[in-house]
């Protein structure tokens, strides 16, 4: 129950998904969680549901000034930071033959520019011996047709963590990225395809993975909290699949 006590975190995509589950396991855990994500009606929906000590962020990752405020906000709040969940990231789907400038610019706005300069806002008030952790994904070690932009966005943020590891090493911070496989969440929703291609997809992914089936935004979570708190104080610099070893076949 205790195993984060005190300290504070902030979660961005923290309305939905990967984010949500472990903002409430980090709030169960006893943190304080500073949940940012870019909807505020979701955003209010799901606070209403938390217990524990929280605030609530509106902040688009890919605009430089939200970024600056998200950072504010929390250290308004709480003080310095402890954990920076960088989470928050968009997947849609597009052939090669079919990507547009603006397909490209939004997914490297959001899952690349926007976690770096989150980073870079925080580094002056995260702790020494914090902790940095991106959600990156397997898509950046197997290829899926029509995740080009989105891949490559993976291995650029799964790269820039290995530079931030060395970069912040004087300072004890651990820089850590977790990889996941298919995990049911409402991303499937939002790539801009029908329902029924989706399943279609979805059935695709869970015969390739060894376990046979998606995973949960819990089993996420509690690898977040693992790389976040103490149990992983030799650990950094990695990136952990939580696949059900889909990428290891
Ligand atoms: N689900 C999977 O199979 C899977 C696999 C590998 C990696 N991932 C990665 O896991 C992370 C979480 O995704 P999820 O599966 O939990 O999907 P999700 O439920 O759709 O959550 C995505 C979160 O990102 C937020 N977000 C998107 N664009 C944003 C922006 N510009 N500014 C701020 N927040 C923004 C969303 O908030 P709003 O809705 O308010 O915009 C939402 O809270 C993503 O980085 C995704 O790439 C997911």
């Amino acid at each position: 129950m205790n195993t984060l006590k005190n300290k504070v975190a902030i979660i961005t995509g923290a309305n939905s998904g990967i984010g949500l589950a472990t903002a409430k396991l980090y709030l169960k855990e006893g943190a304080k969680v500073v949940l940012a994500a870019r909807r505020k009606e979701a955003l209010d929906t799901v606070a209403k549901d938390l217990d524990g000590t929280f605030i609530t962020v509106v902040a688009d990752v890919s605009k430089p000034e939200d970024n600056v405020n998200l950072i504010k906000e929390a250290t308004n709040a709480y003080g310095n930071i402890d954990i920076l969940f960088l989470n928050a990231g968009i997947a849609p789907i597009s052939p090669t033959t079919d990507i547009t400038e603006t397909h490209y610019d939004e997914i490297f706005n959001i899952n690349v520019k926007g976690p770096i300069l989150a980073v870079k806002e925080a580094l002056p008030h995260i702790n020494d011996g914090g902790s940095i952790l991106f959600t990156s994904s397997i898509v950046s070690q197997k290829g899926f047709d029509g995740l080009g932009v989105y891949s490559a966005s993976k291995g650029a943020i799964r790269s820039y963590a290995r530079v931030l590891t060395s970069e912040v090493k004087s300072r004890s911070i651990r820089v850590n990225s977790i990889a996941p496989g298919p995990i049911s969440t409402p991303l499937y929703g939002k790539m801009g395809l029908p329902q029924d291609v989706v399943e279609d997809m979805g059935k695709g992914f869970a015969q390739q993975v060894p376990l046979g089936r998606f995973g949960t935004s819990e089993e996420v979570a509690k690898t977040a909290l693992f790389l976040a708190s103490d149990d992983a104080s030799y650990i950094n610099g990695i990136e952990l699949e939580v696949d059900g070893g889909l990428s290891q076949i």
